[in-house]
């Protein structure tokens, strides 16, 4: 585990060999390294296998056919854990140009690369105590390529990964510290360190502004909600974005207990991951912010911790939200889109949006649908949806489109109120979700919802991230707004 890894060239690194599965051989200035011709006995070149012989790595690369953009991640992966086991500092990789297919997809095969050895160098140690002995942090790892498209690709994909990584520590932190106040505290910062503005809409000023739903759904934590809000204003805008206002929001619930309609048979655990759409989002700022995109970009995030007291919403409370839909309360537990819908009409009524994208582990549904691969996404218009295709296929974060029918809005109605936020039948659970936002958009502002209750956290490690938070969103929303500059 690394403290640092940055791109520089330094003198003597090891050098990495890509070798492709399909191609096994040494280039002919390495054949006669010592152990060489016995090692390449017995390598495959499978996407990842390493070999160190002295100075030289050996790395497989895959069929070259089949190293994507997910794969090529994969083997930065692979890299930054096999340089760690022989406590390399230096490394170069060499004919990296052979990584990729053509010049423009040098530098994404280099990025994607950058972005796997950043996101595999990264582990929960925030709360290792006393009890915990593991190797610290071993200080940096320098890495660099002999070609330079391929290498500017991986400072870009550190940059990216560090955002990402920066997503998953504020998912991993627990909800004793992780509060309403502590997400604004950690956005402040950002602001500070990234040339953003934040600002903090509190609990008593969301009352009086009217956010029924956010204010119901937080106000029985003693850690009460509030709506925060981080500014992305470039000086200059690309000319593409000239009048354009990208706004994000992510369900920031710091903790879900269901409240009164209480998770149970430990449905409960895991349950700080609620925030993981905030978080996302907050990631994609550090980026968006960090890459200086000439793009207006705000993000929304509602923070709420959904908790039972006696001051807690209960089911059969009827609120009434931000934009004067009156909502009968079905569910407690069906808190996020409560308090997304109150920033989404924020959203339209203050910023003046022309494109809105949340993204919130909204249902359980949509695992159910979809399984933990890909997320769930709802989309009214047809430039943004391809858009939003576009960027799940550059950064290999999988989207599904479900539909959105006036149908689906149907189920939404109430009897004593305008809608309810649960339908009591489980049909079409995530559309559901995405027909109650629905109300809180108004027409005619592209807006996509995607709910990433399923590719949030990992219960199992995978070649890419460590057991925890996936701080999966994080390359979606940042390569959508890159679209849009
Ligand atoms: N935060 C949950 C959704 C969730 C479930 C995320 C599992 C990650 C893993 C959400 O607030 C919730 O409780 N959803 C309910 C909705 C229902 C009460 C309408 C669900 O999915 O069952
Ligand atoms: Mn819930
Ligand atoms: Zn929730």
């Amino acid at each position: 585990m690394y403290a640092r890894i940055s791109i520089a060239s330094v003198r003597s690194p090891l050098s990495v060999i890509p070798i492709f599965s399909d191609a096994l051989a040494l280039p002919v200035r390495h054949a006669r390294a010592p152990g060489a011709a016995e090692a390449m006995r017995t390598f495959k070149g499978e996407l990842g296998e390493t070999v160190t012989l002295g100075h030289i790595v050996l790395l497989g690369a895959g069929r070259r056919s089949d190293l994507t953009i997910a794969a090529a991640r994969t083997l930065g992966a692979k890299l930054v854990r096999a340089l760690d086991r022989v406590g390399a500092s230096a490394a170069r990789i060499e004919s990296s140009a052979s990584l990729a297919a053509d010049r423009g997809r040098r530098f994404d095969a280099g990025q994607a690369l950058g972005e796997g050895l950043a996101i595999a160098n990264w582990r929960v140690d925030a709360f290792d105590g006393t009890a915990t002995k593991r190797e610290s942090r071993r200080a940096r790892l320098t890495v660099d390529a002999d070609d330079r498209e391929f290498a500017d690709g991986i400072a870009r994909g550190l940059s990216i990964g560090a955002s990402v990584n920066e997503a998953r520590r504020i998912a991993a932190t627990p909800p004793n510290i992780c509060t309403p106040d502590w997400v604004a505290a950690q956005c402040r910062t950002l602001a500070r360190t990234h040339g953003m503005r934040c600002s903090v809409i509190g609990y008593p000023k969301a009352k009086s502004l009217g956010m029924g739903g956010l204010t119901a759904v937080g106000r029985g934590s003693a850690h009460k909600p509030c709506l925060i809000s981080l500014e992305h204003r470039p000086r200059s805008l690309a000319r593409a974005a000239r009048g354009k206002h990208l706004v994000l929001v992510g369900k920031t619930i710091t903790y879900d207990t269901g409240g009164y309609s209480l998770k149970v048979n430990n449905g409960m655990k895991g349950m700080k991951y609620d925030k993981c759409g905030g978080a996302a989002v907050i990631g994609a700022m550090h980026a968006i912010a960090s890459l200086k995109l000439p793009l207006r970009v705000t993000a929304l995030l509602p923070a709420a911790e959904n908790m039972v007291s006696d001051d807690s919403y209960r089911p059969d409370d009827i609120i009434t939200m931000h934009n004067g839909v009156t909502v009968e309360v079905t569910n407690t537990d069906a808190e996020g889109r409560l308090v997304l819908a109150d920033a989404l009409s924020w959203a339209c009524r203050q910023l003046a949006p022309t494109a809105i994208v949340d993204m919130a582990t909204l249902t359980g549904g949509v695992v159910t649908a979809l399984g933990k691969f890909s997320a769930g996404y709802f989309c009214t218009d047809e430039a943004l949806r391809s858009r939003v295709e576009e960027a799940a296929s550059a950064t290999a974060e999988k989207v599904w489109q479900l539909p959105l029918w006036p149908e689906h809005r149907e189920y939404m109605r109430a009897q004593h109120a305008d809608i309810i936020n649960s339908n009591p039948s489980r049909e079409a659970h995530p559309i559901q979700g995405a027909a109650f936002l629905a109300y809180f958009v108004d027409a005619g502002v592209p807006w996509a919802h995607v709910d990433i209750a399923g590719v949030s956290a990992s219960e199992t490690p995978s070649d890419l991230c460590v057991a925890g938070p996936t701080g999966w969103g994080v390359r979606l929303l940042t390569a959508l707004a890159e679209r849009m500059a």
